[in-house]
């Protein structure tokens, strides 16, 4: 991705290798600061997935195939590194899909880095070609409604919901997009909006509560989001507020479309219901920036993430074509 820094433009990925170090983009501290953080060691990785250094379901998976190339390389053993990488995030299927490759192509004896190399090449290629399909669905003059960050930094380049937004603007489109503020994280104020500003494309940041108002006044023509899980019926587990967002929008007779790449399809749950879904920490809710904003003895939950039956989702934006729910099973082949 382009990044545009005080001495100038500079192309970055989110996650890469340098010698025995796992590289990452520290997204904890954007918009404020571009900082790089170094992982030295499998258990260095985990913390970077599970404290959100890297996040986003594509990025965490292109992390954990370094962090097992990396112990690998370091002597350690691949069932307790592959353990440790999985005990972090339980949502996103990428991680899991990461890591079971990278156990195979290591027990083939492949050289490890080369591997991860190919994977997170692998990746971007994907979701270049989700930009191209999910282009042909975005007209000059759209308004379009993203939530979270479903861009270069949740994948290794370019992105899967932001990535038809790239391109169609990069095709020469007129799009402006509202980003959903994505509380209690703040992934689309502090990530998305960044990402769209590095590109250039128009946005407004809205708080989460105020996408309905703009769908019902006929100011959003189409919705694109990400995944992190995505059952073999079409259910998606998304950043939580995905569900009511796609409610809303087939209320309003707004197409709701998915941008996912064959890593976060989970063909092994038949539903959502089946999809596991990460609890974080309630200080995430009551505290924002270090200030606590609630009163001192109120309690609160912290579901990350939330599942949209498919009943709701017109078409999920993949590399193989825009496909219905019925269709998923061919990115299973
Ligand atoms: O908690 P996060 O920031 O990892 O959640 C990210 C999302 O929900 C994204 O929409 C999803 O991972 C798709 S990223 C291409």
């Amino acid at each position: 991705m382009k990044v545009v820094l005080e001495g100038g433009t500079k192309e970055v990925k989110t996650v890469w290798m340098e010698g025995e170090t796992v590289k990452l983009i520290d997204q904890r501290l954007l918009p404020d600061e571009f900082k790089i953080f170094s992982a030295e060691s499998v258990e260095e990785v985990a913390f970077a997935i599970e404290d959100m250094v890297v996040r986003g379901a594509p990025a965490i998976g292109a992390t954990a195939a370094y962090g097992m190339a990396q112990a690998k390389m370091l002597g350690r053993k691949m069932d307790v590194a592959a353990s440790i990488l999985k005990d972090t995030r339980p949502t996103a299927h990428d991680l899991f899909h990461a890591v079971d490759h990278m156990e195979r192509a290591i027990q083939e004896g492949k050289d490890p880095v080369k591997a991860a190399d190919e994977y997170a090449r692998d990746i971007t290629s994907r979701c270049k070609k989700i930009g191209l399909n999910g282009d042909k669905l975005i007209k000059d003059g759209d308004k379009i409604l993203t939530h979270c960050n479903a861009g270069a930094l949740a994948t290794v380049d370019f992105g899967t919901a932001l990535a038809p937004i790239r391109a169609a603007h990069r095709s020469g489109k007129e799009v402006f997009v509202w980003v959903d503020e994505t509380r209690p994280r703040c992934q689309g104020a502090m990530l998305t909006s960044w990402e769209l500003l590095q590109e250039g494309v128009p946005h407004a940041i809205i708080a989460d509560n105020a996408a309905g108002y703009y769908m019902r006044k006929g100011e959003v023509n189409l919705a694109i989001v990400g995944a992190d899980r995505i059952a073999a019926n079409g259910d998606v587990a998304n950043k939580i507020g995905t569900y009511e967002k796609a409610v809303v929008a087939k209320e309003n007779g707004i197409p709701f479309y998915v941008a996912a790449p064959a890593s976060t399809f989970d063909f092994s749950l038949s539903d959502g219901d089946q999809i596991p879904i990460e609890e974080r920490n309630p200080d995430e809710v009551l505290f924002v920036r270090g200030k606590r904003i609630a009163p001192k003895d109120a309690e609160a939950r912290n579901p990350a993430f939330d599942v949209t039956p498919s009943k709701y989702i017109t078409g999920y934006i993949t590399e193989k074509g825009t496909l219905s729910s019925e269709k998923l099973i061919i990115l299973s082949e």
